[in-house]
């Protein structure tokens, strides 16, 4: 039996239910899917896609464009999970007119439910436009990595008391904005726990402790497929990447000493 499909609505009440919200990321179909049979509740087409999918140093090079790809090619593999696109760097910041348009673009060609936005307080205005236009936000605070070179590096945010405050402040505003829920990343659990009690939409962290209402992680991170580097707060629940290796390397010794096709393989 298919259980319920899960809508902006639902994700919500699970904070109030006391119902943790698992969520992670996917950039293709087949990855989708697999997520969506194992039961995870929300899929982020994350524009982390840029550096564990596209290879790149850091997110901000992806373009809307690649993204709606990405999008439409998750969008195919769901039946369950919620669908949030990521917008990528400078496709909301310019304007809110702007931001629109982008948005409108990944739920209308890119079968998005719902698009990210990072940042706080100066992006509250661009919110309140994409909700007001009938599309869900889900925000972002922390460590936000398109701001990676404000930041210089991806180092643990809100460590301070006044940092804190902002965050709180921040987290309020996207509140009030309208977003549905708040994605909070690489900070310390204290000041996660503080976001978490003070706003009544889900917090769902990455690198952020345990008492969010919900955790998200890269996909290609927690599968052990992006060996480049391994932030503290992943935990690597398989090894596919020394897998795939290891499976390709027999299959290349088995066409170069004629064992592969077989009999049974051939017509
Ligand atoms: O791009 C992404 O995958 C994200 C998550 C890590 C939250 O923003």
């Amino acid at each position: 039996m298919e259980s319920k499909k899960i809508t902006v609505p639902i994700i919500r009440s699970m904070k109030a239910q006391g119902e943790k919200i698992a969520a992670l990321t996917a950039y293709d179909y087949l990855m989708a899917l697999f997520l969506d049979d194992a039961g995870i509740d929300l899929i982020l087409v994350g524009d982390s896609g840029a550096m564990v999918f596209a290879g790149y140093e850091s997110t901000i090079p992806i373009t809307v464009d690649e993204m709606i790809y990405h999008t439409k090619a998750a969008s195919r593999g769901i039946k369950r999970a919620l669908l949030v696109a990521d917008m990528p760097f400078l496709s909301f910041q310019i304007s809110p007119e702007e931001a629109l348009r982008n948005a409108g673009r990944f739920v209308k060609e890119g079968g998005a439910e719902a698009v990210k936005v990072e940042g706080g307080e100066p992006m509250a205005e661009t919110v309140r436009r994409i909700v007001n236009a009938g599309i869900p936000v889900m925000g972002h605070l922390g460590l936000t990595p398109q701001s990676v070179n404000h930041f210089g590096g991806y180092k643990v945010q809100a460590r301070t008391e006044p940092e804190v405050d902002q965050l709180i402040s921040d987290a309020i505003a996207l509140e009030q904005a309208g977003v549905f829920s708040i994605v909070l990343e690489k900070i310390p659990a204290t000041a996660a726990k503080k976001v978490t009690e003070t706003v009544t939409v889900p917090t769902i962290g990455i690198g952020a402790g345990p008492y969010c209402d919900g955790q998200i992680l890269v996909t290609h991170d927690l599968l052990g497929l992006f060996e480049k580097f391994r932030p503290r707060f992943v935990r690597v629940y398989a090894e596919l990447g020394k897998e795939i290796r290891e499976a390709c390397a027999r299959y290349t010794e088995d066409v170069k000493l004629v064992k592969f096709p077989g009999r049974e393989e051939s017509y």
